[in-house]
């Protein structure tokens, strides 16, 4: 993975490349520059989102097609940003236009059910196991009442969640997700830190969190907590720190660990489902979940989100013991979208499609990383990966914490000033769709090469 003979590289050399490079970017970006100054007249920080706000300025995008996307400047990119994660059909599919245009000639939003839901929710309960699904619109909503289902199933109050794991932004999974240092507590039981103001501190007291990749920690979590736990809510692998694996048999370990104590297990596969398998992480690491939140690539581009459960869990919402329910869940054009994208475009070739390129990424990065010898290495699941700029396999957060981010920061910019965009921030990852060529996933590495090159000049 990582290569044995990796030496440090010198810090003085990473700012000065990286005062260049934001040099370069600024310079080829006015447009965007002067949006965004607009933009803060009328937004907090010039960005409908606080994920969008990313140094050294916003990106402004006009269009996008195929891998493929433009910016307002008129610079052109191979897009392994992917909106987040969810472009994995790639830009303006031709499949998924004419869904979505013939379904908003035929009316767009009805809020009583269409045919289109029971072949999405019928394509899931296939690909992950789970017989039973109700539909949302993002990965917030989908944690949310994955939460709310679980406790009323249990009767139970407290939940538990691995430290630095984002699963949206509702109070109750809001709690250590990128806790500062003189916060976390200690690594082996951390402490409930809300990631923003505004979250009441009694809400936070009932998430409990501890260290991923970490069975004991979690069989105490629950001694500390007899009878009082409704759910371990778990990303089955982190997409929020970089990607951080699950040990062999630790998601097995973490089911066994809830089920002994009367508790649920959650996966949260808002990243992971649909990308790096059909059936996601449940399908690649082989471990069903009591319930699985759903959200992004499933909607082929479309605001979407799904839970899914077990048919006796699922049932409190049968019986009307807990309220699933939103104006746009299952909206048509969603559904639409939904429906080709999983039973059309992301078909056994589009998996295999994937791997190939993933392959091609992943071997040329570790021949870059050889070559000079740097301190990273790379993770490939299928449409998924990144580069951890660490020789050492990162675990859980603490390991992620030793991290050097001005790496991630200077080969964002190197790859945004060479046509590449990634999702910004050092704990993103890559996205690839069914429309990226082998010659676009190489673009990446050569770039790569350049920055390894420099670095090392
Ligand atoms: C693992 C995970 N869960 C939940 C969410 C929240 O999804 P949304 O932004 O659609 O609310 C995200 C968003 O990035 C996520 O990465």
């Amino acid at each position: 993975m990582s290569t044995p003979t990796a030496r440090q590289v010198s810090s003085t050399r990473v700012k000065e490349l990286t005062t260049h490079e934001e040099g370069r970017f600024r310079k080829a970006r006015p447009r965007s520059q002067q949006l965004w100054n607009e933009a803060r007249e009328v937004m907090p920080r010039g960005v409908p989102s606080s994920f969008q706000d990313a140094a050294p300025q916003p990106v402004f995008v006009e269009r996008g097609k195929g891998s493929r996307v433009w910016d307002v400047d008129g610079n052109e990119y191979v897009d392994f940003h992917n909106g987040f994660g969810v472009m994995v059909v790639g830009h303006a599919h031709p499949k998924i236009v004419e869904a979505v245009s013939h379904r908003i000639a035929q009316g767009s939003h009805f809020a009583q059910p269409v045919a289109e839901d029971v072949q999405v929710a019928r394509e899931l309960s296939r690909r992950f196991g789970l017989p039973q699904w109700r539909f949302t619109n993002s990965g917030t909503e989908s944690t949310l009442d994955a939460v709310r289902i679980a406790r009323a199933f249990t009767g139970r109050e407290r939940l538990i969640k691995m430290e630095a794991s984002y699963h949206g932004h509702h109070d109750a999974l809001m709690v250590s997700v990128e806790p500062p240092a003189d916060l976390m507590g200690p690594p082996d039981e951390p402490a409930s830190v809300p990631q923003s103001e505004g979250i009441p501190a009694a809400v936070v007291e009932l998430t409990t969190v501890i260290p991923f990749n970490d069975l004991k920690a979690a069989e105490r979590a629950f001694t500390r907590h007899p009878g009082e736990v409704a759910a371990v809510i778990v990303e089955p692998a982190m997409m929020n720190v970089g990607i951080v694996l699950p040990d062999q048999g630790y998601l097995a370990g973490l089911r066994d660990i809830a089920h002994n104590n009367g508790a649920l297990l959650i996966f949260d596969e808002v990243k992971t489902g649909a990308t790096i398998a059909a059936g996601g992480a449940t399908e690649r690491f082989g471990v069903t979940p009591d319930l699985i939140a759903l959200a992004k690539a499933i909607g082929g581009g479309l605001p979407c989100g799904a839970v899914g459960g077990r048919a006796n869990v699922m049932a409190v919402i049968e019986d009307k013991r807990v309220a699933q329910m939103g104006t746009f869940n299952g909206n048509p054009l969603t559904m639409a979208a939904s429906k080709v994208t999983l039973l059309e475009i992301l078909n056994a070739s589009a998996y295999a499609h994937f791997d190939a390129l993933a392959e091609t990424l992943q071997g040329g990065l570790d021949r870059v990383i050889a070559d000079h010898e740097l301190p990273f290495h790379v993770i490939t699941l299928a449409a998924r990966g990144g580069v951890t700029y660490r020789a050492q396999r990162v675990r859980n957060y603490r390991d992620y914490l030793e991290i050097d981010k001005a790496f991630a920061y200077l080969s964002w910019l190197y790859q945004c000033n060479r046509g590449v965009i990634m999702a910004p921030g050092a704990e993103e990852n890559w996205t690839l769709s069914v429309q990226h060529s082998v010659d676009d996933v190489q673009r990446y590495v050569d770039n790569f090469a350049e920055m390894a090159r420099d670095l090392r000049a």
